[in-house]
């Protein structure tokens, strides 16, 4: 090694060492595991564990908040992340509001797609869509494939209809009556063929649905990796970074890119 590189590590160490960057060493919550894109934050964790300075763990679209009881959820909204599926670029997601107890049919009045419409997050088509009319005071309509899904706990009735895949862009245009008219993503795999059976929505709202989110949208982690790197965040300049075991953060892979001129 020549002197002047060997004094570059040198100096890298010192002023790059541990003290500088954050411990990014996936962190469990639950049964789950948190590394990038998703890095945890919130009023339950530690912000100096996550970010420091101007590198963070993670993206920041992919902040998870920790509760105490292990529940993962997306920067403390009421979307609940139950599974990540990092090779696949796709998580598992529940709404608390319909998921939480057994009535969640009895408050199928909104549509999750407009929580999850500034994240980076998709609802994937291969959800199933089930449509929910309620507040229909009389007016919905018969004889189409509706079918009556009023649990016992639920004030005022509640239709519902079972769709293809889930389409944001298109919902299944059925006749609404004066009703409140929403569409919830369920999983393909746990989609029951027809609403004709009784069919427990509470289990199906539990199970939740599949986001997707762009794979290497935000950076190559996995070719960072396989380079002996560690994945981060640069905030300043808004990008991905691969932390490498000289200590230096290159902007794609450790291999081949330097740094520094040596
Ligand atoms: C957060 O972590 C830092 C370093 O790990 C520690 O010095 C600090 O006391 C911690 N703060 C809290 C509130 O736990
Ligand atoms: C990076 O930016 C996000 C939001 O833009 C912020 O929440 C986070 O704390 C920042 N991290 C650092 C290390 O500055
Ligand atoms: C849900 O989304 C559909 C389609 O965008 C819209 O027609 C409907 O009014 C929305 N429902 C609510 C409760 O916002
Ligand atoms: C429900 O329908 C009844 C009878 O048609 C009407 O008197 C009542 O005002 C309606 N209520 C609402 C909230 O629309
Ligand atoms: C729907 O089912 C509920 C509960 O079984 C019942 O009370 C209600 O009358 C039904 N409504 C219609 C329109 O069939
Ligand atoms: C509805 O699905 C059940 C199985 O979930 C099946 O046994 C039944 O035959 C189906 N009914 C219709 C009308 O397709
Ligand atoms: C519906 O499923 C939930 C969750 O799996 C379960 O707790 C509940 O007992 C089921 N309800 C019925 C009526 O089977
Ligand atoms: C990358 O590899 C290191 C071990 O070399 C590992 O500790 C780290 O968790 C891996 N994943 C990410 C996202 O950096």
């Amino acid at each position: 090694m020549h002197h002047t590189s060997l004094l570059l590590a040198l100096l890298s160490f010192l002023f790059l060492g541990d003290a500088a960057f954050p411990d990014c060493e996936p962190k469990p919550c639950g049964e789950l595991t948190v590394e990038y894109p998703f890095w945890l934050g919130g009023p339950n964790h530690n912000q100096s564990s996550s970010s420091s300075g101007r590198i963070s763990c993670g993206h920041p679209a992919f902040e998870v908040w920790c509760s105490d009881d292990g529940v993962v959820s997306l920067s403390g909204t009421q979307i609940l992340v139950l599974r990540i599926d990092y090779s696949s670029s796709s998580l598992v997601a529940s709404h608390k509001r319909i998921a939480d107890g057994n009535d969640g049919v009895c408050k199928t009045d909104f549509n999750i797609s407009s929580s999850v419409v500034l994240s980076p997050f998709k609802i994937s088509r291969s959800n199933r869509a089930i449509c929910f009319l309620n507040n229909c005071n009389g007016t919905e309509p018969r004889g189409f494939g509706l079918f009556n899904a009023t649990s016992g706990g639920c004030a005022k009735p509640v239709f519902a209809y079972l769709g293809g895949s889930y389409d944001r862009e298109n919902p299944p245009r059925i006749p609404t009556g004066s009703c409140t008219y929403s569409y919830q993503p369920v999983l393909g795999s746990a989609a029951p063929a027809n609403l004709t059976a009784p069919t427990n929505y509470s289990r199906l709202f539990k199970e939740g649905f599949l986001l997707e989110w762009q794979r290497n949208g935000f950076g190559d982690c996995a070719a960072c990796n396989a380079s002996g790197g560690q994945c981060r965040h640069n905030n300043d300049t808004a990008s991905f970074a691969c932390l490498c075991s000289d200590g230096e953060l290159r902007r794609s892979t450790c291999a081949g890119e330097y740094h520094l001129p040596s």
